[in-house]
């Protein structure tokens, strides 16, 4: 019987194979790559660090200098509900890698997180992750010079997720960022314009009663304002995004967050 090229039964065999080679070259590609991937997420996550810590500026510091830099900083796992750094010997027995933990993954996890009731929940992030990391950098003489937490919670059509660093007073803010998000450019997405971040430098996040008192406001700060040093300028039409950040400003560095762990280190470091 003569070869038909162009029968049912040939054509289905050629797609199906098209089909089984396409599926096992994207997933070695997918497989292989994922290396590189994480390393990637790693990287990028630390300029983000040192970038909320005024070590890292986009066109002036080589990207080569990303791990040097980094180094300076001492990570530490922070067990949010017991409010306090956990040693090196506990991080061990808990199996935590401070350097690759991933609090997102964790905070999916219900051995490894809490649900948050609706009252606690301001900052909509539903679950809250057990584990932290803080980054910690002192100066020459070991003192606490700045601290790097991490912060997220959602704006209008997307989680943020970014980094908030605080000087040695554990209260000035030293800078802020946002590494992810997914708000209208132009709009909400103006979160990560360096502008609107330098207008962070100096506030304070928290009163004299160690409430937390930073608000993002709609409009412009009145510098004058006895309250301006508690205020940063809204994003203008993007209210609804400035209020996310506000609420994740408010959960992350309030009881639920890091605001005991802080208010424990300013006591015990005396400032
Ligand atoms: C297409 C589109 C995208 C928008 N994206 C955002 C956004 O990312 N963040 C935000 O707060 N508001 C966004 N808004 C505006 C909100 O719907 C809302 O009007 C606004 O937050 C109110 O802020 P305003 O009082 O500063 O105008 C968007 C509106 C439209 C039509």
């Amino acid at each position: 019987m003569a070869y038909n090229k162009e029968s049912m039964k040939n054509i289905v065999v050629v797609a199906l194979s098209v089909c089984l080679l396409c599926a096992i070259v994207v997933s070695v590609a997918a497989v292989s790559l994922k290396p590189q991937r994480v390393a990637n997420k790693h990287f990028d996550r630390n300029k983000n660090i040192l970038i909320a810590a005024g070590l890292y500026e986009e066109g002036k510091t080589a990207s080569s200098d990303i791990d040097k830099l980094f180094k300076r900083f001492t990570i530490r796992v922070v067990d949010l509900e017991q409010k306090r750094l956990l040693s090196d010997a506990e991080v061990q027995e808990l199996g935590i890698d401070p350097a690759t933990y991933d609090q997102r993954q964790a905070s999916k996890k219900p051995g490894l997180s809490t649900e948050l009731s609706s009252q606690e929940d301001i900052a909509s992030i539903s679950r809250r992750a057990r584990y932290s990391v803080a980054y910690l950098l002192k100066d020459d003489d070991g003192k606490l010079d700045r601290i790097v937490l991490p912060i997220h919670g959602y704006g209008l059509w997307s989680t943020l997720y970014g980094f908030l660093c605080l000087k040695g007073d554990l209260n000035t803010v030293y800078g802020i960022t946002f590494y992810e998000q997914q708000e209208t450019a132009g709009l909400g997405g103006e979160v990560e314009n360096p502008a609107w971040k330098a207008l962070w430098e100096g506030k304070h996040v928290y009163d004299d009663n160690h409430e937390v008192a930073l608000r993002v406001i709609k409009g412009n700060v009145d510098p004058k304002s006895p309250d301006a040093i508690h205020q940063v300028d809204g994003l203008s039409g993007a209210t609804l995004t400035s209020r996310g950040v506000q609420n994740l400003v408010h959960y992350w560095m309030g009881d639920g967050g890091f605001g005991p762990l802080l208010a424990k280190l300013e006591r015990n470091t005396g400032n």
